[in-house]
């Protein structure tokens, strides 16, 4: 039985491609292994988002090579893969084996081929997906993904080249999937694609009739998803934040910049106008809705006249939560033939005036929720806290809560009693109640 060890980066996607193909690798006899030293074959699932998102992932890879020595494998999987393909080989020699997301479901053939040649498995698949379940072990929730790929070329980003064309599960398949982990005890699942908005496109099928769908299953009982893109959002997916009590009332809606000539540089397909039009919607809905965003700063040609369209856009519109990336080329995209023209050490003062504005609008938003009771979703005892569980609150975010009696997977009547940038903290007021 040969044995695997598979260290993954990156985002959510990534997470839920490696449970899969452990999945997939033990229905086919192998065994999962939990350090690099006791497998047969070192596997890394890889980002290459960022050009630092790529190093960390490669030099996790080489600080391992001493082990080649002993007959181990090494194999490269994820984003990397499909961006460099065998040109990889060059300045990674060790590396044995490399396989693209299109050709995971074939990994367990391809990991088997003995011999010293290299393997390199990245062309396209019109069916990538692995059919084998996420073997969860007692877990609460869930990755599922519902789209492989991205077609939008935003100018900065690799994920079309990496991810290739947008390729929808079909829902049969995606309610299948749901139904057999919440039979293996999973109660949350979070629904991911690069654009969830466009689900379905390829296939006549639309995000909002999935949703409502999904939201049938018994014993499902809460619903998160990832990421929209604002080109895309529809009132009729809006309207379901009202409509669909499993779902948090939590929406990911990537901003990128508050500058009109830069989102029209990035390809992004609207502006700030019609950004802050989509907001109002969704407040109008869910009042207290979480609205979460990306912001990259830096990017080429990005003015101290843009990045002040982009401070003084979070400050308006007071996002709970803000992921801020400092402008990186890569290539294949258009942006990379641009000049990346403002400095690093400007970059770093934006990325910084960015999350220090961000830091005091979190703690405001936060702390406004004090001395109000939310049904929580019980997800585990807290590591750090003892007598505290922690959970997620009904618009996703983090809750830490005292209590001696609370059951994973349940809901639990929680006071908030104080908030910091990143936690609610409370007391849970009521025994379980189940949805
Ligand atoms: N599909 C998602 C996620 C894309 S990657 C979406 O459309 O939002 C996640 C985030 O990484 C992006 O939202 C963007 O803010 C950031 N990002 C992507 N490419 C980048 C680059 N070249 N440099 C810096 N940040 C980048
Ligand atoms: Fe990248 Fe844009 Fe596609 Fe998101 S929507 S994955 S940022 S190209
Ligand atoms: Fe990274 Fe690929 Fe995800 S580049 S962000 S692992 S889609």
């Amino acid at each position: 039985m040969k044995k695997v060890y598979i260290k993954t980066y990156g985002c959510q996607m990534n997470f839920y491609d490696s449970e899969k193909i452990k999945a997939l690798l033990i229905k086919n006899g192998y065994k999962i292994v939990e350090s690099p030293e006791e497998s047969d074959i070192i596997a890394v699932n890889t980002c290459c988002v960022r050009k630092h998102a790529e190093d960390r992932a490669l030099s996790f890879l080489s600080s391992y090579k001493h082990l080649k020595k002993q007959g181990k494998v090494f194999c490269l999987l994820g984003c990397i893969a499909s961006l460099y393909k065998e040109d990889i080989y060059k300045k990674h020699n060790f590396i044995d084996i490399v396989c693209s997301p299109d050709n995971y479901n074939q990994l367990h053939k391809i990991l088997q081929i003995p011999g010293k040649e290299k393997i390199c498995h990245t062309e396209e698949n019109k069916n990538p997906f692995i059919s084998e379940g996420i073997i969860s072990d007692s877990h609460i929730s869930s990755f599922v993904s519902i789209t492989k790929g991205c077609e939008n070329f935003c100018s900065y980003c690799v994920v079309p080249f990496t991810r290739g064309k947008l390729i929808s599960k079909q829902p049969e398949v995606i309610h299948r999937e749901i139904e057999h982990l919440v039979e293996t005890g999973v109660r949350e699942v979070v629904l991911l694609g690069q654009n969830v908005n466009e689900y379905g496109k390829d296939i006549g099928e639309t995000f909002t009739e999935l949703l409502k769908k999904i939201h049938n299953i018994k014993g499902l009982v809460r619903i998160g998803f990832l990421t929209s893109h604002p080109k895309d959002i529809q009132d009729s997916l809006i309207i379901l934040f009202k409509d669909l009590p499993k779902l948090y009332r939590h929406l990911h809606l990537p901003l990128q910049s508050g500058s009109d000539r830069i989102l029209g540089q990035m390809n992004r397909r609207y502006t700030i106008s019609q950004y802050v039009e989509i907001i109002d919607k969704v407040r109008k809905v869910a009042p207290d809705i979480a609205i979460t965003s990306d912001i990259i700063v830096g990017f080429p040609s990005e003015t101290e006249d843009d990045f002040q369209k982009t401070l003084q856009t979070i400050k308006d519109i007071k996002f709970d939560d803000l992921f801020v990336f400092k402008y990186s080329p890569r290539p294949l995209t258009s942006a990379s033939w641009i000049e990346d023209d403002v400095p690093e050490g400007e970059k770093e003062r934006r990325h910084r005036t960015i999350l220090e504005a961000q830091e005091e609008i979190s703690i405001k938003r936060n702390q406004g929720l004090i001395g109000t009771t939310d049904n929580v979703f019980v997800l585990k005892p807290a590591d750090k806290k003892s007598g505290y569980m922690l959970g997620k609150s009904s618009t996703n975010k983090p809750v830490m809560f005292r209590s001696s009696h609370s059951t994973p997977g349940t809901f639990e009547q929680v006071t908030f009693s104080s908030a910091d940038r990143r936690y609610l903290y409370g007391c849970s007021v009521s025994g379980h109640k189940e949805v």
